[in-house]
């Protein structure tokens, strides 16, 4: 499989296009306000294919990573609003409407607000992100996801000094979401939360491409969170609502079963689930016979965050 990177393009080249490439998005948002007579507002569906190509890749990727093949990515999933079985979230997902599509932005911030997805994407940065995944469940990815910082989003709104913790909901929509009618083993809608710090960190994204497309639904569409050095329930999909808070919140999965979620969940060989061994992973896509991966403190990433933990106690940190 060929998988287009932003690693040949020379960054010489890479402004001019990308200032093209804002420059259609706000001429179509402007014939669409002709349009409609008169509202700023462009569809979220509309959103030219274009812009998804060629994007700077951050800074933060990690180097000589190797991509999972996208058709794993998109076809091996999570989505316990829509099935338990990981091959079924990508067919039962096409039902999920998410568009048109905005976020409810409130609590300790000077600017809340109900904040039209496209009005967001304008004011972002879009780049390509490539990142690590580790599921708690000791499979793994490495997956070039398009997004932009939480942080610059939290930024936007002005958030209080008050703000210590950030809260996310997810989309709740039962009459496409199967399980969100039968299965009583996470509380609807979906909740994850971080610490202050953890989500204004650069390496937090919020997703809304990968693989130089639009972000699969079954992937989380229209907008996830990716925070890579935590296991991967934190990245919570199919966001609707952020609130900044003083108190924690508690996440869908600890109020599950909180002796096996924990609000960190950092990825930590050294610490096992109560139920298996969390040494090594398996890289989705791997052969039969290919060794596991050691799963690593940070998932790898501890160069960048493990100053914010330096105060806990790892061995008691899940
Ligand atoms: N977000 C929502 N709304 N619902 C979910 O069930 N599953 C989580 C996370 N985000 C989940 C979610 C889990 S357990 C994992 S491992 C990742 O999504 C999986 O993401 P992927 O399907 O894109 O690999």
């Amino acid at each position: 499989m060929i998988i287009k990177t932003t690693n040949d393009i020379p960054g010489s080249e890479i402004t001019d296009p990308l200032i093209f490439r804002q420059r259609r998005i706000i001429l179509k948002a402007m014939a669409s306000m002709m349009l409609t007579g008169g509202s700023l507002r462009a569809s979220w569906g509309d959103t030219p294919q274009a812009i998804w190509n060629n994007l700077p890749k951050s800074p933060l990727s990690g180097d000589g990573l190797d991509l999972t093949p996208a058709g794993h990515v998109k076809n091996y999933n999570n989505y316990y609003e829509l099935a338990f079985n990981k091959e079924d979230p990508s067919g039962l997902a096409q039902n999920l409407r998410i568009d048109p599509w905005s976020v409810e932005i409130g609590g300790e911030v000077e600017k809340p607000g109900i904040y039209h997805l496209e009005d967001i994407l304008r004011q972002s940065a879009l780049q390509e992100y490539v990142y690590r995944f580790r599921c708690v469940e000791a499979w793994s990815m490495v997956v070039p996801w398009i997004g932009f910082a939480l942080g610059d989003l939290l930024q936007s709104v002005q958030p209080l000094s008050t703000a210590k913790f950030v809260k996310f909901t997810a989309l709740y929509q039962p009459d496409t979401m199967p399980k969100q009618r039968s299965n009583t083993m996470l509380e609807w809608p979906y909740v994850e939360g971080l610490r202050i710090d953890e989500a204004m960190h650069p390496l937090t994204i919020l997703a809304v491409g990968m693989y130089g497309d639009h972000l699969p639904k079954q992937n989380g569409a229209p907008l996830r969170l990716v925070v890579p050095w935590k296991y991967g329930f934190k990245s919570i999909k199919a966001i609707v609502k952020i609130e900044l808070l003083k108190r924690p919140p508690i996440s869908s999965w600890t109020k599950a079963a909180p002796n096996e979620y924990g609000f960190y969940a950092n990825v930590n060989p050294a610490v096992p689930h109560p139920r298996w061994s969390q040494n090594s992973e398996r890289p989705l896509g791997s052969g039969f016979f290919t060794p596991r991966r050691q799963t690593e403190l940070f998932n790898g990433y501890g160069e960048q965050v493990a100053y914010m933990y330096r105060d806990m106690d790892l061995r008691h940190f899940f």
